[in-house]
Formats: structure tokens, sequence, C-alpha cells
């Protein structure tokens, strides 16, 4: 027996069906906002990471699938979508051939951490990225489609929180201070921190170890007018879209790529990895990757973490409606043939082995969770007919020519508790 890798996880329904449902909703919302999805490989260059998510994040650092292939290439799984959907970006020139640079994306990510609830190392992300837009417009609608996509998934709870990283502009003097400050104060750093500050001294605010005692007395950041602006702007649309949030100067993201707008979508219900979300503008990134001057902005849902949080929540019902049973050796081609017509007409139908005794066929046909069982035996096959048995309700037998069955089913499943009721 060779089990599966630690951090790594079969989806067994009915957790996989959640997945597809929250994907779906997903797509949904994506298409109300105009946005497109683009397939982006789960292999990149390793390099591709290091300049972009960051070589002082933890990440780059300690967390990325990383390896040197049969050809001697250095490469790594992607721990995130971004740096893959600015590199698509860049080199499919997007910018000229593309419709409005949104963008969205739905797979694997990987990323090597300490395994716990809601930390896996292969999770899915539900990402979108808006390029080529610098407005405080942008800004809002972004947010407010990702809790728009919360809501429509039946997520309840969360929190907004916001903050801004400012500019280059605003961040070569907060450098300073921050990096005299960091100094002075070295000896508390850990030891991956003490090696990193000089090149990022955001980072040690941000540091599981470090963060939480630093920052408290850490010089804070003064934003320049313009991202004072901006900033302001974006809670005013925030709030002319209903969209409620908080500030917290205390925000500041693991990735290096990341200014001005920076945000996270919180749970309390998801215990000590409450992120559901995380996003925020990266205006120089593209640049800064080879390509155009294009602000962007974006974030990216962990789908994982959702699930959690729908996991009481009722589950769509995927059972099939009915179930066909060949009750007489004979009755297999009809019941067949039964069978395709039902899925033809677009009710959801299954059997297990029209070889099977009618008994074996009945438990099967029990766990199915269907609504009616279809059976045709001797009788039935004489008569051209099948007999309808109902599972889930009281209900009497009745015995319905088979061509009629798909448009009777139909009728039948329209008068079910929950449906309005339909006389037959
Ligand atoms: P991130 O904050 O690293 O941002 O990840 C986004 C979300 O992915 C997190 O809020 C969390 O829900 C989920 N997530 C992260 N790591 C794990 C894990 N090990 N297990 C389960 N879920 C996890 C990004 O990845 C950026 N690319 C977001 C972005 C897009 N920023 C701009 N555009």
């Amino acid at each position: 027996m060779i089990n599966s890798l630690r951090g790594f996880r079969d989806l067994l329904p009915p957790e996989s069906d959640l997945f597809t449902r929250i994907e779906t909703a997903a797509r949904e919302v994506f298409r109300l906002y105009g946005y497109q999805e683009l397939r982006i490989p789960t292999l990149e260059k390793k390099e591709l990471f290091v300049k972009s998510t960051g070589d002082t994040t933890d990440i780059v650092e300690k967390e990325m699938y990383a390896f040197t292939d049969g050809g001697g290439r250095e490469i790594a799984n992607r721990p995130e979508g971004t740096p893959g959907v600015v590199r698509a970006y860049i080199e499919n020139n997007l910018g000229q051939t593309g419709r409005n640079g949104k963008y969205f994306y739905i797979g694997s990510m990987f990323r090597a951490e300490r395994p716990q609830a809601g930390r896996y190392r292969e999770f899915t992300q539900i990402g979108a990225e808006h390029i080529g837009n610098a407005s405080p417009y942008a800004d809002a609608e972004t947010i407010t489609m990702l809790v728009r996509l919360l809501e429509k998934v039946g997520v309840e709870g969360c929190s907004v929180v916001l903050n801004s990283l400012g500019c280059a502009e605003c961040r070569k003097a907060y450098r300073e201070l921050l990096l005299n400050y960091l100094r002075l104060n070295n000896t508390a750093l850990c030891e991956p921190c003490k090696g990193r500050i000089e090149r990022n001294p955001l980072r040690a605010l941000d540091c599981k170890i470090d963060g939480p005692a630093l920052a408290e007395k850490a010089p804070k950041l003064s934003l320049c007018p313009a991202c004072t602006e901006h900033f302001t702007r974006t809670q005013e649309l925030l709030k002319i879209s209903g969209v409620e949030h908080q500030v917290n100067t205390g925000l500041v993201r693991g990735l290096d790529y990341y200014t001005s707008t920076v945000f996270e979508v919180r749970s309390g219900a998801l215990g000590s990895q409450d992120a559901v979300c995380g996003g925020g503008r990266y205006d120089d990134l593209v640049k800064s990757m080879g390509g155009p001057a294009a602000p962007a902005i974006g974030w990216a849902v962990g789908v994982d973490r959702v699930a959690m949080l729908l996991k009481d929540k009722p589950a769509a019902d995927t059972a099939p409606k009915t179930f066909v049973i060949a009750a007489a050796k004979e009755a297999g081609e009809k019941a067949f043939a039964l069978l395709t017509a039902l899925r033809a007409a677009g009710i959801s139908s299954d059997f297990s082995n029209f070889e099977l005794s009618l008994k074996s066929q009945m438990r099967s046909s029990d766990k199915s969770g269907a609504a009616f069982a279809l059976i045709i035996g001797e009788d039935e096959l004489k008569a051209g007919a099948c007999s309808i048995k109902p599972l889930k309700e009281r209900g009497e037998q009745q015995t319905i020519p088979l061509p009629d069955a798909p448009s009777h089913i139909k009728q039948l499943l329209k008068g079910l508790s929950g449906n309005p009721p339909v006389s037959i």
C-alpha cells in the first residue's frame, strides 16, 4: 500500500462536489464582471517566482517545490498564480491583443508549508487579476467582486481588512526609518529576518515570529498625497458598492510585489489559518518583469478554506433522480434503452448491473439516493412498460408505457416535496 504524500489529499465526494459548486459560482461571477479565463502552466521557471513573489519571502525561501529537471533546468511548481499570469500577459502581448486586462484562473498551487487544518501543500486557488488599470475604481470593483463571489457561494461572517502600502516613493523614506528601527532591535530578530532586513525590511513586520512583537512600536508608513487620495477614494467607492471593511495598518502581506492597496478576507470560524482570500495592487510588477508599465490589482481565494466554511451547510443534491433495474434476465436491453432515453431527456439516471439479482439491484438503488426506481420485469417486458417505485416519499407504484416514462418522471419530480405540487 502506497499512501499519499503528507499535505496532499484526495478530495472525495461530497467535498469534491462542494469544490465544483464554489468554482461554478465563481465562473458566473467572473462572467458578470467581464473576466476571461487564463489557463496557465503549473510548472514555470523557478526564476519567475524568485523575481516576482520575491527572494525574501517565506514562499520562495522555504516553501517552493523546486527541482532541476533532466535537462538541467531550474523549475518550480507554482506556489501562486500571479507571476504566471503576469508572464503570460507579457509573453502573449495581452496588453495589445487582450479585451480588457481582466483574467481569472482556477487551479492547484504548491507550498511546502507545515500541514495543519486549512493548510495543505497542494491547495486550490481561484484568482483574479486586473492588469492595466491604475484607478481606484478598479480597486473597488475587484474587492466588490470578491465579496459578491463569497456571498454567492454562501460564505457568511467574514471581514474585509484593508491597508495601503504606498508607492515606491512613499516607501523609500519609510524603508530607512524602519531599517533603523530594526537595526536597533536586531537582537530581538529571528535568524532569517536578521539575514533579510537589509534587502526587505518590511518582511520583518510580516514575519510570523517577529511581526507581532515588532509591529506595535515600529514606525508607521505615511502615505504620499497621491497614495492617500487613492486609498481614501477606494474606501469611498467601496461604500457605494456596499462593501463593509476595516482599515488595519498592520496588514503587510507576505509577497514582495505589493504596492498601494492590499486586503484580506478573514473568517473567525477558521482558527489560526483565518485568511480566506488575499490580494492587492502590484503596480510595478509587470514592468519589472520586462513588460509594459501596467499597474494591476488582484486576489486569490483559498478554495479549501471556503469549503471548510461551507462543510456543514446542506450540500447540493448530486444523487441521480432515477435508478433503472432489470428484474428479468431478458429485460436488460429494454432497461438499457430506457436509461438512454431518460438521460437524453435530461433526467440524471443510474443503474448497477442488469445481470445481477433484483435484490442486489434494489440494494444499489437504495444506496444511490435516487427518487424513483424504474423496474422492468417479465410482466412489464410483455406490456412494453416499466414500473415506477417512489423511493423517497410514500406513493403508489405505477406502471407506465416505456415511451411515456421520461415525461411522466418529469411530472413526478415536479411534485416532490420542496417543489410545487403537480396533479398527475
Ligand atoms: P496568498 O495570500 O499567498 O496570496 O494566498 C491567497 C489565499 O490562498 C490565502 O488567503 C489562503 O486562503 C489560500 N492559501 C494560501 N496558502 C495555502 C495553503 N497552504 N493551504 C490552503 N490554502 C492556502 C496569493 O497567492 C496572491 N497570488 C494573491 C494575489 C493575486 N495578489 C494579487 N493577485
